[in-house]
């Protein structure tokens, strides 16, 4: 059983500054949900309810959102606030926190590097937090299902346009049976004329503890940090991985502009926001000059 769930969450965030100077870029809302909480939720729909969030500076606010807030339920309890109440003790029993610190910032990689101790011999997946995914079944779910049938490494992976490669990790691979592939290579951020292919990977992995041997081995790679994938290309040498394609959709919202547009998406299917947003948004598109 796949019980573990390994969130790294050190960056600093300089793609939302000046908002993520002090403040984790995992707290940004969608909506008035925190990231973090939905990426929690997703690991904790699949039975991981063991969550190792890789922190950095400033990253208190995280601990406090996950921690119990008497104080705020005495006052929303006194105010018969029953509903709100209700949702701010949940957020306490959605999963089991526990965090380290990153000491320094050397890549993805290294982030994980710092779970070691912590899943032990257990398989474990890596959530990363700037991604929302809908899907149902939901996403790690199904990542979960592929591993317990191969009982190998298994990554979500995205059909990106060949544009876009050179922002992932992209696998070369076959597929084996319609959106599994057995993956033969991967490659971090490769230039659109030699990459692979155009599948990415998208933030989603399940791993084994045999990782962090090839990470622990895996020297620097793109911008100078130890990538995840790098070490990924070291161990599907030795051991069969799978990938398993995106059926559903994926958020990134580790840009300002699709941190915008995700926004606009959860808000317009929330029922007491949906007719206002979209009057508004009809009404701003009216009077917008076509371009
Ligand atoms: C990281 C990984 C990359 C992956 C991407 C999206 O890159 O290194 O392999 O494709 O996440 O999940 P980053 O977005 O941190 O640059």
């Amino acid at each position: 059983m796949i019980r573990k769930a390994v969130i790294p969450a050190a960056g600093l965030g300089t793609r939302f500054l000046p908002v993520s100077k002090s403040q984790p870029k995992e707290m940004l809302p969608i909506v008035d949900k925190p990231v973090i909480q939905y990426v929690i939720e997703e690991a904790a729909d699949a039975g991981l309810r063991d969550v190792l969030m890789v922190i950095g500076k400033s990253k208190r606010a995280i601990e406090e959102h996950f921690d119990r807030n008497f104080e705020l339920e005495n006052a929303l309890a006194a105010r018969g606030r029953e509903a709100e109440l209700e949702a701010i003790r949940r957020i306490s029993t959605i999963a089991r926190m526990h965090f380290v610190w990153q000491r320094e910032l050397n890549g993805l990689g290294d982030a994980v590097a710092y779970a070691r101790d912590h899943v032990a011999n257990e398989p474990f997946a890596v959530l990363l937090g700037d991604t929302l995914i809908e899907s149902d079944p939901p996403l790690t779910r199904q990542l979960v299902r592929v591993f317990e049938r191969f009982r190998d490494p298994v990554v979500l992976l995205e059909e990106v346009p060949r544009e876009k490669v050179h922002r992932y990790g992209v696998i070369a691979g076959t597929e084996i049976e319609p959106g599994l592939f057995k993956i033969t290579d991967l490659v971090e951020k490769p230039d659109p004329s030699n990459a692979p292919s155009n599948l990415a990977i998208a933030g989603r992995y399940l791993l084994v503890p045999e990782i962090f041997e090839h990470i622990d081995s895996t020297p620097r790679g793109k911008n100078n940090e130890i990538q995840l994938t790098d070490a990924m290309r070291s161990m599907v040498k030795n051991r069969p991985m799978y990938g398993l394609k995106l059926n559903g959709r994926r958020y990134d919202i580790g840009n300002r502009l699709d941190f915008l547009k995700t926004n606009i998406i959860y808000g317009l299917r929330r029922p007491d926001l949906r007719d206002d947003l979209a009057a508004y948004i009809r009404e701003l598109a009216a009077g917008m000059p076509k371009t």
